[in-house]
């Protein structure tokens, strides 16, 4: 893509978006600090698209994607949803009322099908309640809905009496998705739907959900840490560290020529088979874990684990890079970006 191609107006559009969960304390839970978990994200998801967003376990991916969906409600910032009609709406300070119309636009895949599903309640129960909670249908039409939401993910409508405990993971995962489109949302945001899920089945639940993609023009949200997958089904990817948007960029771009390196570090986990190719066998391992969110460090988050770290530029208070145009539709928050030569796993031999 160039530049010359404008970008399709967002269907989604996070403009400096924050989540803080307080920390507390002793016997009467006095609020000591705040966990930083989103910390000041701008983010555009478009129409169609499959974003990735990638990132180390903790640093809050799940909360931005639920804030997205607003199960959660942001700190600060906005979460602007544009409507078929063009109309945009700021769903961050909505409250719940004005809110149930855009949360059916928005539906949640969890990760884990086990978990997510009740066990007490059939599948029909299990899909259909969303059409019951919302008063859309009832009796024999939610019957005939479900039936044919469960045609479409791939299960058998006679088996709609039964209990989540009959079905397998890879079955389970599949209900999940029946029970988040059944009210036709147009945006998904699918937090690691196949990672619990067994490696012969994961190719299949990300086809289905490639399938009803294009079937019902859905626009995803695909959270994942792991990149192989990432690399196979999206058309772009962020990357967040420590409530920050990082990077982001289109896949094949960002592979290939990452421009932060916590980006470069992440890609240098990807298994790449031929050992020719630029990048492949060379592991960055990064120094210590993921710093604590409540107590982020100064200047650039990532200064503490990054192997071009220079002290008296990267770790100043106050003066943490910010995302910014690096190229074509490429961005980073790296102040150091334009003279770094980093590695990504380019598909071409070196
Ligand atoms: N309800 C909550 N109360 C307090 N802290 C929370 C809450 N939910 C998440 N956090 C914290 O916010 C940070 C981000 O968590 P989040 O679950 O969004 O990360 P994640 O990137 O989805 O991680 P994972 O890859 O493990 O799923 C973590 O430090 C987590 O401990
Ligand atoms: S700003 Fe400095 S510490 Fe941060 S990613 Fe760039 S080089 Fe590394
Ligand atoms: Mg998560």
């Amino acid at each position: 893509m160039t530049d010359s191609v404008a970008a399709p107006e967002p269907v989604i559009e996070v403009r400096d978006l924050t989540v803080h969960f307080p920390v507390r304390k002793g016997f009467i839970g006095r609020t000591v600090g705040h966990v930083r978990a989103v910390d000041g994200v701008d983010l555009a998801i478009r129409p169609g698209e499959t974003l990735g967003l990638v990132g180390e376990s903790g640093c809050g991916k799940t909360t931005l994607g639920r804030s997205i969906a607003r199960i959660l409600k942001p700190t600060g910032g906005e979460v602007r949803y544009r409507g078929p009609d063009g109309t945009v709406t700021d769903l961050a300070t909505l409250g719940e009322r004005a809110l149930k119309p855009f949360q059916r636009q928005i539906r949640v895949v969890f990760q884990d099908p086990f978990s997510s599903l009740n066990p007490r309640m059939t599948l029909l129960q299990i899909v259909g309640e969303p059409l019951r909670a919302n008063g859309i249908a009832s009796g024999s039409e939610l019957e005939h809905r479900v039936a044919e939401m469960l045609e479409r993910v791939g299960l058998s409508p006679k088996y709609m009496n039964r209990y989540p405990h009959a079905f397998s993971g890879g079955e389970r995962q599949r209900v999940n998705i029946a029970r988040a489109l059944i009210l036709g949302p147009r945006v998904v945001i699918a937090d690691e739907p196949v990672s619990a899920l067994d490696v012969s089945v994961r190719a299949q639940i990300l086809n289905l959900l490639r399938d009803l993609q294009e079937e019902l023009k859905l626009t995803y949200l695909f959270v994942s840490h792991d990149l192989s997958v990432v690399e196979n089904i999206c058309d772009r990817v962020a990357v967040m560290y420590l409530g920050k948007i990082v990077e982001v960029a289109d896949t094949a771009e960002l592979y290939s020529s990452p421009r932060h390196p916590y980006t470069e570090a992440l890609l240098s986990a990807v298994p790449r088979p031929d050992p020719r190719l630029r990048g492949a066998g060379r592991r960055i391992r990064l120094a210590d874990d993921l710093p604590d969110p409540a107590n982020p460090p100064p200047g650039c988050y990532f200064h503490t684990r990054c192997p071009y770290a220079v002290p008296g530029v990267c770790d100043i208070d106050g003066h943490g890079p910010v995302l910014t145009g690096t190229g074509p539709q490429h961005d980073a928050a790296c102040l150091r970006t334009s003279e770094l030569d980093l590695v990504g796993v380019a598909s071409e031999p070196a």
